[in-house]
């Protein structure tokens, strides 16, 4: 094909990856050999405490901020890779020998390694010199992280052992820890409660919000750190100097290679947390246990509460109850989607990975991951607002809360934070075009699944005077857009639009925001539509005009004669235009105009048959092309990326993911299909070793083949494209979806597909919806049957709560001769 990546396509085997690959019932991914291309990581949570566990047993914990919770350090930038983390030592006084079970930070040639990712816990198993030890890693209902362990003896000779358990601790603001910590180390405290056998560990002082300054501060870290084992602890550490010795590191602490703790308590220092338990293991038996790790609130009974959780966690039977608690909460938080279609690569993203990922996105936002490092951004307010799609399903009371506390970061004038600090309070204000936009979509997108209209009645405060009812405030943020649109009625871009890189197009407020314009027309189209459902016509009226001048304008000023311009400088310049010398097509503006129902049929054809032309590669469709190999100040951070990589001109997953769903909008399924199929992160056209990230959830983005290293992806896990992909897959081309008055049945699959299921829970009813598609050839749909009876149109009405309703629905080939856009 003349791009010049052929050498990296790779004969797909047995296997997915050489790495490891999904479990049978896709619950869970493999990983058989440690010295993957990436830490590939997991995610442990109770919704207060979390904690990012990579397969060699690397990552962090916080408690509820990762940047003013934090309660273990992570180096960034760190070589090796991806340290410190939750570690294990395993020393053998016979020999003095000493390894990790999770290979990190030893790194000792293990006889058997291999490490399940789950749904929100992680097991590894590894085996050497034939001890075997089973690591099961999750976090309790209480605030309390787990390493359950099985450590057996597989030799005929008694093995004497002892373990270390280690974290090194950061106690509070990370960042102040990061930038600080000569002064930060001086409020450390770790002690061992000899009554209890704890270890506890805290902070006399905490920056709870903003960053270091010379303004003091006069508060104490509010959490207390606790560490404890079910076994018999025979010493421990809290002093880091005392645990890894002069000029080692933790590969080879010299308490480990002595086989003795210390018993080090700091009043000042580097903190961690260090148990040692002693294990004699008769040959062929085993010893069981677990390490807990947690926080308790820091008051007079700090001590006493850790000690009664510790009690309680030191039975392995709540232990296991603990566990199976999670795995029934995941049980049935997946039983509100299951699908069963002809590929099993669409069953495996929509059963479960993409749900995991998209309820991961939701509580960490673009915050806390090993690419977004929990230091700086807090919450993301567009990224939010876009992500609490994902749980809306299963977890609507949680969405529920979220809205509600992203309205209080709105202000009485309609702009909104652009990013912002739940926890703390305050957050940046950057009048981004875009940003106030998504809130309406949210509000709109959770009644129309549960139908609670009440939502829009609940009064919530503004972020700096007054107080109004939901409605209002989504009301004001529209306003709010639509009163900084130019003489020429598009959206002002200002410091940037969805694409934060295009950050130079507007700041003196004459440049304009295509794509901005095309997200507004998809959003008043939906507020719009809410309107009439609730009765107010003279808004919806009012509204409707307002849109239709966007849209007059976009088709008369913005059309480069094959696509979509994509924005205008201040300077009086384009981006997006053939006329250009570079960025001459971008993806968003395409699809965008479709999805906000600009286009008419023959430009949005013209418009999408040019991005698949130009921008599509063997990952999906790349965000703009030719990258940008001149920096251009007028355009901004864009223009100063390497070619090929993240804004400039990487496959973007989430414009990818906007992409296919405009031409599902354009009912050209297999070109969705194709799309779909190639921005699958486990899409073997790539080389593992290449594309590095892992291949259980999307990554922002993948190189294109702009850059030598196409294939490579990066930021994984926290990305819009999770959440889209996922709407794409179950909403647009199963095609079912919510709407205000019932599901919505209107597939668009891939040629060939015959049939398929879906069972979905609805406002309290269990929908088994079958599909069949006899020509093979998805178009309009023919026939509905509910219970036995057909029914007119394609939505189904709301049943009782508790109801299941069988659903049988038949699509025949003809394409629908309506509009174009279906939302
Ligand atoms: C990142 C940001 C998101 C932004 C996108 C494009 O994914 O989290 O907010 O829209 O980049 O710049």
């Amino acid at each position: 094909m003349g791009f010049g990546y052929e050498d990296l396509i790779e004969v797909r085997g047995t296997k997915l990856t050489r790495y490891g690959s999904f479990s049978k019932d896709n619950r869970e991914f493999l990983i058989e050999r440690p010295d993957t291309p990436a830490p590939w990581v997991n995610y442990l949570t109770n919704g207060r405490y979390h904690a990012l566990l990579s397969h060699t047993g690397g990552g962090y914990s916080f408690f509820q901020s990762p940047r003013d919770g934090r309660i273990t350090r992570w180096r960034y930038n760190s070589l090796p890779v991806d340290r410190p983390g939750r570690y294990l030592y395993l020393r053998d006084r016979s020999s003095g020998d000493f390894w990790s079970p999770t290979w990190q930070p030893t790194c000792s040639a293990l006889d058997r390694y291999e490490c399940r990712h789950g749904l929100n816990y992680t097991r590894i198993v590894s085996e050497y010199r034939q001890v075997e030890a089973d690591l099961l890693y999750f976090i309790g209902q209480d605030d309390l992280e787990i390493w359950r362990f099985k450590i057996q003896n597989k030799s005929d000779q008694k093995k004497t052992l002892d373990l270390f358990a280690s974290v090194e601790l950061c106690l509070g603001h990370a960042l102040v820890d990061l930038i600080n910590q000569p002064n930060d180390q001086h409020f450390n405290d770790v002690h061992f409660n000899e009554k209890s056998r704890v270890l506890f560990a805290t902070k006399r002082y905490w920056v709870p919000s903003g960053g270091v300054s010379v303004k003091q501060v006069n508060n104490t870290w509010d959490r207390c750190v606790f560490m404890a084992s079910s076994l018999p602890v025979s010493g421990f550490d809290g002093s880091r100097d005392q645990f890894i010795g002069r000029w080692r590191s933790e590969s080879n602490p010299v308490v480990v290679e002595e086989g003795k703790c210390r018993n080090s308590a700091i009043t000042a220092g580097d903190a961690v947390a260090v148990l040692q338990c002693p294990l004699e293991i008769p040959p062929g038996e085993s010893v069981e246990g677990v390490i807990l790790l947690g926080v308790v609130p820091k008051e007079k009974e700090a001590e006493d509460k850790a000690a009664g959780l510790v009690e309680k966690y030191r039975d392995l039977k709540e232990v296991d109850r603990q566990y199976q608690y999670l795995l029934d909460l995941w049980q049935d938080y997946l039983s509100h989607y299951q699908a069963e279609t002809p590929e099993p690569d669409v069953d495996r993203m929509v059963n479960v990975w993409n749900q995991y990922q998209t309820q991961t996105t939701f509580q960490f936002s673009r915050d806390a991951s090993y690419y977004h490092g929990g230091l700086l951004f807090g919450r993301g307010y567009r990224d939010s607002c876009q992500d609490l799609y994902g749980p809306l399903k299963a977890r609507s009371d949680r969405v529920r809360e979220r809205i509600l506390e992203m309205a209080r970061f709105g202000f009485k004038n309609g702009s909104v934070y652009h990013c912002y600090y739940p926890l703390t309070g305050g957050g940046e204000l950057t009048g981004h075009s875009d940003t106030p936009l998504w809130f309406p979509l949210s509000v709109t997108a959770y009644i129309k699944e549960t139908g609670d209209w009440g939502l829009l009645d609940v009064e919530v405060p503004y972020a700096d005077e007054g107080k109004g009812p939901v409605f209002e405030h989504l009301m004001k943020n529209i306003q709010y857009v639509l009163d900084h649109l130019s003489t020429r009625r598009l959206p002002l871009f200002g410091p940037g639009d969805w694409n934060d890189t295009l950050d130079f197009m507007g700041r003196e407020g004459r440049g304009e925001s295509i794509m901005s314009a095309g997200v507004l027309c998809y959003v008043l189209g939906e507020v719009i539509e809410m309107l009439e459902e609730k009765g107010d016509g003279p808004s919806a009226e009012s509204l409707k005009s307002q849109r239709q001048q966007i849209i007059d304008s976009i088709n008369e000023h913005c059309w480069d004669g094959r696509w979509y311009i994509r924005g205008t400088r201040d300077d009086g310049g384009v981006i997006g235009s053939s006329k250009c010398e570079e960025g001459q097509i971008f993806l968003n503006a395409q699809s965008w105009m479709i999805l906000g129902g600009v286009a008419p049929k023959e430009r949005a054809l013209m418009a999408m048959n040019a991005a698949r032309e130009i921008l599509n590669t063997p990952k999906g469709p790349k965000i703009l092309h030719p990258a940008y190999t001149q920096v251009d100040p007028g355009i901004g951070l864009a223009t100063r990326c390497v070619p090929g990589k993240k804004e400039n001109g990487a496959v973007f997953n989430h414009a990818a993911s906007w992409a296919i769903l405009a031409e599902l909008a354009l009912r050209r399924a297999d070109i969705a299909f194709d799309y779909y199929k190639k921005t699958l992160p486990f899409n073997p056209v790539v080389d593992p070793d290449r594309y590095q990230v892992e291949p259980y959830v999307y990554a922002e983005y993948v190189t294109s083949p702009d850059h030598p290293t196409f294939g490579q992806a990066s930021h994984s896990w926290l990305t819009g494209s999770a959440v889209w992909m996922l709407r794409d897959a179950t909403e647009y081309l199963l095609g079912v979806r919510p709407t205000y008055r019932g599901l919505i049945v209107d597939p668009c699959v891939p040629s060939g597909w015959k049939q398929f299921k879906v069972q979905r829970k609805f406002r309290g009813a269990t929908y088994a919806i079958n599909v069949s598609i006899p020509e093979g050839q998805s178009g309009t749909v023919k026939a509905i049957e509910v219970d036995g009876r057909s029914i007119e149109g394609a939505v189904i009405p709301v049943a009782e709560a508790g109801q299941t309703v069988d659903v049988k629905v038949k699509v025949g080939d003809k394409q629908p001769t309506g509009p174009i856009y279906s939302r």
